[in-house]
């Protein structure tokens, strides 16, 4: 357990570990991240947090970096130097980019599938809302 101080936190990532990017190798990409950020003395600047699904399965392994509001798809551990390298540059690593916030909304980049509808009744139940 631990209670950080955020004072100097510019960047927040949340790296899914939902069981689809589980099974297609985010431990390795939270350990590659975090450790990318610890070799280079960034804990201070760059904060992250393991999720639980983020709803875009096909898109695994999913980061989202925040507050940028960037979305990343098909990460794996390789990746993690050049994604760290790119926050601090204040750049975006592209080739991975899904989605991304334009100040009215998460733009989905031309090569990433739409994905589904969100009709209530499938919203229910893959929220699991009672
Ligand atoms: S498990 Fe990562 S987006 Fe669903």
């Amino acid at each position: 357990m631990a209670t950080w101080d955020l004072s100097e936190t510019k960047h927040h990532l949340l790296i899914c570990n939902g069981s689809s990017c589980n099974k297609a190798g985010a431990e390795e990409l939270t350990q590659a991240v975090r450790k990318e950020i610890s070799d280079r003395e960034l804990d201070d600047i760059i904060h992250t947090t393991r999720t639980k699904c983020n709803g875009r399965c096909q898109d695994k392994c999913v980061l989202i970096a925040y507050p940028k509001g960037v979305w990343y798809k098909d990460l794996n551990p390789e990746d993690a130097p050049q994604l760290i390298e790119s926050l601090m540059m204040n750049a975006e690593f592209n080739n991975k980019i899904s989605h991304c916030f334009d100040g009215d909304g998460f733009k989905r980049q031309a090569d990433v599938p739409v994905g589904d509808f969100k009709d209530r009744e499938r919203v229910k139940k893959v929220s699991k809302l009672l």
